[in-house]
Formats: structure tokens, C-alpha cells, sequence
């Protein structure tokens, strides 16, 4: 006996069928991505609703790493400031070509740029000069040691305008609504309560300022960096936007790094 099922996909002509199954499915996948992508607002909804407690996840940790994970992610161990030299070796500039980054950026004289994690001033020291006596660049770093070496740096090329800051594991303890562009260069995977940081780095962020993760490629297997200290431009991606980021561009054409760039959007 036929059933009404029988019926309908009798009188349907095959080539029908399939377009119909088609778009079911894509519908379904539609809705799949739309939930878990880290471009969709879904999931950004789902992530800032999520309560504190159950934001971090502990597991034995790895290599190099604290065993803390956040979004898939296990976090990296900080780089101590004993190690401060390797941020100042002379190939870095072939490695990294800090000059070109900082072009990228189009700076302008009196913009107001935050560098999180500072460390010696490298790339503050060389940001110093694009922005003028009226800009300042708040140079923040949860290690004293690290901004003590800044100092001495900033004193012996006589710079003025950086003002280093000793922030904390959470909060880089910037004025509010100030800052026209922060930058983390090799930093922000090292963030032991990525949330937080970002969260309290988006109050410190005028309305329409830019965050610039600086990380280097996870895609790309020739770069020769720790695993844990790499980071893909998906993940960055996938954890900016929980955040009042909306994401602008991915810049790359540095070596071994790649420049993803937020701003922040909201109306405070
Ligand atoms: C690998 S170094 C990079 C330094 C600098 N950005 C550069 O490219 O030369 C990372 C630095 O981030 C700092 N850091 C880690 N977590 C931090 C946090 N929550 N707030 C501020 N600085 C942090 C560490 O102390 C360390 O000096």
C-alpha cells in the first residue's frame, strides 16, 4: 500500500528531490556554522554568557605550557624577564621586520597606543617616533624587571613618551576610553585570564580604536617558534569576538607573524 510519504515523493520528479535535499541540508549547515564559527554572533553570545567558573578549564600541563585552556587552547608559560635579551637579538629585525609592522599600523603624531606586554620597549621604542611629543604610548607589563629595563633603554635613546605601566594578570590598568590603538606583539597567548585582559582592555579602547593581536602563524609549519607560542587567525578570531570587537582585516605580509586587527564597537 502507498502511503501519503509514497504519494508525495512519487509525484516529485528526481531532479526535484534532490535540489529539495540540498537545500535542507544546507540550511542545516547554515545554522551548524552559525552557532559554533567564531564568526557568528551566536557564539559570541553563548561565550559571554558563560559564567566565570566554567570559563577555564585545568589539565596536566604540556610542554611549555601553564595546563590552563581557554577556548581549545592550552595558555603558554610567560617569558620571564631573564630571557629579556632574546627580545633584543639583532636578527629579529629579518625575523620579524618590526619597521614594516609598525608602517602597517598608519600611526598618526598624537595618537594614544597601548603595548601590552611590553617587555624591553622594542616595539614601543620604535612606535615612539610615529606618534610625537603629543602621543603617548602606555607601555604596561606585569613585570617590574621588564619595565625597569625600559627605563634605562627609553633614557639612553632619550625618549619621553612612553609611560610604562605595572598592570596585573587581569587588568593592564588603562585610563578609561583613552587609548586609540592597542598592540600585543607575541603577548596575548601568554595571557593567563585571556577573558578578562581583553575585556578590560576594551574599556581602556575609545569607541572605534583598534586592537592589534601580533602573533605568530600557527598555520604555517616553517615558522620556528614553540607551538604553544603561536596562535592560528582563527583562534585569535574565536576569542576576540566574545569582546565588542568586530574584526577588520588580517594583515600578511610580515615572515613569520601575522596582524589581526579588531576595532571596537559599541557606544561607550
Ligand atoms: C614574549 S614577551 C614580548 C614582549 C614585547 N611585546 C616584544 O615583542 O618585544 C611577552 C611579555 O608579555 C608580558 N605579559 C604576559 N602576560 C601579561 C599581562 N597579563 N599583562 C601585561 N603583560 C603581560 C610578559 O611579562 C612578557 O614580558
Amino acid at each position: 500500500m502507498r502511503t501519503v510519504f509514497h504519494k508525495v515523493v512519487g509525484a516529485l520528479r528526481v531532479p526535484k528531490l534532490i535540489k529539495i535535499c540540498s537545500v535542507v541540508v544546507g540550511i542545516l549547515f547554515l545554522s551548524i556554522y552559525v552557532t559554533t564559527s567564531p564568526y557568528g554572533d551566536s557564539h559570541s553570545e553563548k561565550d559571554k554568557a558563560r559564567p566565570a567558573s566554567t570559563r577555564y578549564e585545568q589539565r596536566a600541563p604540556s610542554r611549555d605550557g601553564i595546563g590552563k585552556i581557554y577556548m581549545g587552547r592550552e595558555i603558554s608559560e610567560i617569558m620571564g624577564h631573564l630571557a629579556a635579551g632574546w627580545l633584543e637579538r639583532p636578527e629579529r629585525e629579518r625575523e620579524e621586520m618590526p619597521n614594516k609592522l609598525i608602517e602597517m599600523l598608519k600611526l598618526k603624531k598624537g595618537d594614544i597606543v597601548a603595548d601590552i606586554g611590553v617587555g624591553t620597549g622594542y616595539i614601543a621604542r620604535r612606535i615612539s617616533p610615529k606618534i610625537g611629543e603629543t602621543g603617548i604610548v602606555y607601555g604596561v607589563e606585569i613585570q617590574q624587571e621588564m619595565l625597569d629595563i625600559l627605563e634605562k633603554k627609553m633614557e639612553e635613546e632619550g625618549i619621553t613618551n612612553i609611560k610604562g605601566i605595572l598592570g596585573t594578570i587581569t587588568d593592564p590598568k588603562l585610563p578609561p576610553n583613552s587609548v586609540d590603538l592597542v598592540i600585543m606583539v607575541d603577548v596575548y597567548h601568554e595571557f593567563s585570564h585571556p577573558y578578562e585582559m581583553i575585556q578590560n582592555i576594551c574599556r581602556g579602547l575609545k569607541v572605534g580604536g583598534r586592537v592589534v593581536f601580533v602573533e605568530y602563524r600557527l598555520e604555517d609549519d616553517n615558522v620556528p617558534i614553540k607551538r604553544l607560542h603561536k596562535m592560528s587567525e582563527l583562534q585569535v578570531i574565536k576569542e576576540a569576538t566574545p569582546h565588542p570587537l568586530s574584526w577588520i582585516e588580517t594583515l600578511h605580509g610580515l615572515p613569520w607573524q601575522h596582524v589581526i586587527i579588531f576595532e571596537k564597537v559599541g557606544t561607550e
